[in-house]
């Protein structure tokens, strides 16, 4: 909470504005997110699980048997259940910061999975983190699916892949999915629907903070803006402030000033041949990778090269 506290205040007392968008996902906010992977506009979900139903199979072919499959945060239950139905792997390493959902998610599969053996391991992925030591005759499976590399900026996306590597060691497999550079108008409407359900996400952000850091928040007094930046490559999201007001947190008062913007995150977009570029600089070579029919959404099989 002193933590929070701080990284916030440092985010809304600088120049420009800016709030981590891990604290999207409370408990509303993860209901919020499955109801967004389910809006006509939110492509890259159903993109992403028409390449997995096509090509899981041959995915497969690809891996070797008595893998241990690495998943970098506990997301959907339906993509990893599809994983390790083709997969048949020996074992499955969720690693997830949030301990609650997490475990859940694990008993479920356990009883479903009963020959399955399921490390579920506590940790923040992006940083250095240890595999459970049962696992370690295991060739690793690295799973990173939904586009969630986007959130890290092409350059921090190097080093957390390179870390990646070496987590999962030489002859490991990575598969990982990725949204790729299309029609700006599709791309904001992604992130800016009709039904303004990613608006409640965003918005979701003030009310969830308001409520860590016991300061008067109000979603009311911002508003929803997504924007496809094209220089950058990616679409970024930002709550602007509707009226000026201030609102104390800690012992500092933070001014917010009509029309200025919070920026809350940042979506890349890759074409394939650069994505392929950039994890070649982190140690990973291509060994397959697939598209939906529409060309939107993009999955790799990915090997740790020796
Ligand atoms: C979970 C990070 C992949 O960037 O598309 C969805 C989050 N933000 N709508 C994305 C998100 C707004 C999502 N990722």
């Amino acid at each position: 909470m002193a933590d929070v506290k701080a990284e916030v205040l440092e985010g809304l007392l600088g120049p420009a504005k800016t709030l981590h968008p891990k604290y999207f996902y409370d408990e509303q906010g993860s209901r919020l997110f499955e109801a967004i992977t389910r809006l006509p506009e939110y492509y890259l979900t159903r993109s992403e699980l028409e390449i997995f139903d096509a090509h899981l199979s041959d995915i497969s072919s690809r891996v070797p048997g008595q893998s241990c499959i690495v998943e970098y945060g506990s997301g959907s239950s339906l993509k990893i259940r599809k994983v390790i139905e083709e997969l048949d792997p020996a074992a499955y390493v969720p690693v997830d910061i949030s301990r609650e959902h997490m475990v859940a998610m694990a008993e479920a599969l356990a009883r479903d999975f009963p020959d399955l053996a399921i490390y579920p391991t506590c940790a923040d992925f992006t940083d250095t983190f240890a595999l459970p030591p049962p696992v370690a005759g295991l060739t690793k499976v690295g799973f990173f699916p939904g586009s969630s590399i986007g959130n890290f900026s092409p350059a921090d996306a190097v080093g957390f892949l390179q870390r990646m590597a070496k987590t999962l060691g030489a002859g490991a497999r990575l598969i990982i999915g990725v949204d790729l550079k299309k029609d700006p108008a599709v791309l904001e409407a992604a992130y800016d629907d009709a039904a303004g359900v990613t608006a409640e996400f965003n918005l979701n952000l003030i009310r969830h903070l308001g409520e860590v850091l016991h300061a008067d928040l109000n979603p009311d007094r911002f508003r929803h803006r997504a924007v496809y930046n094209e220089s950058l490559g990616a679409v970024q999201m930002f709550l602007d402030v509707r009226d000026s007001h201030d609102v104390l947190i800690g012992d500092r008062l933070v001014h917010f000033e009509a029309g200025e913007a919070i920026h809350t995150e940042n979506s890349f977009k890759y074409d394939p041949a650069d994505f392929l570029e950039l994890v070649a600089g982190a140690g990973f070579a291509e060994v397959a990778g697939w598209t939906d029919r529409k060309g939107w959404f993009s999955v790799f099989l990915l090997e740790v090269a020796g």
